[in-house]
């Protein structure tokens, strides 16, 4: 009997430090693959991966940032009849159209103007190029 007993509480004991080991490895498992993850991912522009953390080159820019970079040539001044930022008159029209529209014309171009796709702004997404006309939009009403 005694001799059973003590077999068992081995058993036991054994079944307890295999779990222990078993949990530490795991553990251990974890840290691994925390240290080999990779360090950046690669996106493509579009992809859903890429609008969750902004462009590759970090977070997306403000319209403000896009405008003052890609924009700006053009519309500070009214270079090829560009509406200028802040003139009201020569966007009331415009802004009548509606937002949707001005989106558009921002993101595809005007075809026959010189107003070009994403104002030429190759690295610019979509979401920075709407922030920007929403900038532009806000600035000259
Ligand atoms: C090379 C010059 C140039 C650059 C750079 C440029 N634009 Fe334009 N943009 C124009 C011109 C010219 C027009 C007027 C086109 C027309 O209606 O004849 C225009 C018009 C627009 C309009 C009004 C479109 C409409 O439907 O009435 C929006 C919105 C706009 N631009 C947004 C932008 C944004 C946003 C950027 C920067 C990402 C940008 N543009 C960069 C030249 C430029």
């Amino acid at each position: 009997m005694i001799k059973s007993l003590k077999v068992l509480v081995i058993l036991c004991l054994s079944a307890v430090f295999s779990l222990a080991t078993q949990a530490q490895t795991d553990k251990q498992r974890a840290e691994i693959e925390a240290r080999i993850k990779p360090v950046g991912e690669v996106c493509l522009q579009g992809d859903a991966s890429c609008a969750a953390t902004g462009a590759a080159t970090g977070a997306a820019r403000s319209g403000e940032e896009v405008y003052n970079t890609s924009c700006m040539v053009c519309h500070a001044s009214g270079v090829a009849g560009a509406p200028i930022l802040g003139d009201a008159t020569a966007w009331a029209d415009r802004i009548a159209k509606g937002r949707d529209v001005l989106l558009d014309s921002g993101i595809n171009g005007l075809a026959g103007t010189g107003m070009m796709a994403k104002g030429g702004c190759g690295n610019c997404s979509d979401e920075e190029v709407t922030a920007a006309v929403d900038y532009m939009i806000d600035g000259s009403q």
